[in-house]
């Protein structure tokens, strides 16, 4: 059955190639899972050397677990290895159907990411955005051909979580979409259809429970007791296990995102933004203590 708002999948095309903007943890895993489940090779981009090595030896050494647990052969993995290599310049998207980016979440950056790729790859190149809650329209304004740019919004980690975000921009055509829910299904996510609006569904959620847990601590709740909100709904994660792992400087900058679109509905908690401009590295860590001080 075809997901809600998805169009025909005759209009999808074919995917042979993928470049993936950045090498940070989100941009290897999806390089990873793009390599497992389309079996196409998949280049990955960085600015620096150094940060290209690391998302490709992260590659790796997620082949190394699949391989340990028996999930993938000998073969398939030294074939995993291999579909995945680092570039320093987009050229290597010359021949690319769709690239994704995954880089800081900054509309400004963003936007300079895919002029760049689309001076490059060919017209009919689909332009796929990770971001979790900035305006795809605004993403593919100002570009040549606006209407290849889509959401593809994962969640982390990519390889376990089932759900994929697919945005669809006021300017992305049919085939763009349909290519992308194409990819998804490949990918064996599922697929849902959301609206080009600030956060989308799905951190509009989490943003509203994870708001309400360290308002529990700015409140005075102690920041064991208000760790363990998120049990009660029987989700798999404590609250600031999972805010550790979805790093608290992107909860900010969605929270931020939410609060300027829906003032009276989300605020940004004092908290969150003195731990992250301390740059704290992991949220309990032993030192850690909220102090909006
Ligand atoms: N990469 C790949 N696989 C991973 C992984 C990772 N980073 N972390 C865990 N896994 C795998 C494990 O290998 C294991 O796989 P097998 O069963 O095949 O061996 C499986 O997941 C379960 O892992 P564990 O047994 O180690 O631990 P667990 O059962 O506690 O699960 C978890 C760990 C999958 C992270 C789980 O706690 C979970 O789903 N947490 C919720 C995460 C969540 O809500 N993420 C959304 C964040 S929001 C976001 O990403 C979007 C945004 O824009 C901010």
């Amino acid at each position: 059955k075809r997901p809600a708002g998805a169009p025909d999948k005759a209009l999808a095309r074919k995917v042979t190639k993928v470049g993936v903007v950045g090498a940070g943890l989100m941009a290897s895993q999806l390089a990873l899972l793009f390599a497992r489940r389309l079996e196409v090779p998949v280049v990955l981009t960085d600015l620096d050397q150094a940060r290209l090595d690391k998302g490709v030896a992260y590659v790796h050494a997620e082949v190394d677990k699949l391989l340990a647990k028996g999930r993938v052969s000998g073969d398939q993995a030294n074939r995993l290895r291999s579909l995945v290599s680092g570039s320093l310049t987009k050229d290597a998207f010359a021949d690319a159907d769709l690239v994704i980016e995954a880089v800081f979440e900054d509309l400004k950056v963003k936007k300079q990411v895919f002029a760049e790729v689309e001076a490059v790859v060919g017209p009919e190149c689909v332009l796929a955005t990770n971001t979790s809650s900035l305006s795809v329209t605004a993403m593919a304004s100002g570009l040549r051909h606006p209407e290849r740019v889509v959401g593809f919004h994962f969640f982390n980690p990519v390889a376990v979580l089932p759900l994929l975000e697919i945005v669809r921009g006021e300017r992305t055509d049919d085939a763009t979409l349909a290519t992308a829910f194409a990819t998804g299904k490949a990918l064996k996510k599922s697929c849902v259809l959301v609206k080009d609006a600030p956060a989308f569904v799905v951190n509009r959620l989490l943003t509203r429970f994870m708001g309400e847990v360290i308002g529990a601590v700015d409140e005075g709740t102690p920041i064991e007791t208000a760790d363990r909100a998120l049990d009660g709904l029987g989700l798999p994660m404590s609250a600031f296990a999972l805010l550790q792992l979805v790093g608290p400087a992107v909860a900010l900058h969605v929270a931020e995102t939410l609060h300027e679109a829906f003032p009276d509905r989300y605020k940004v908690s004092a908290s969150l933004a003195t731990l992250v401009k301390a740059g704290k590295p992991g949220v309990f860590a032993p030192d850690f203590s909220i102090d909006p001080e």
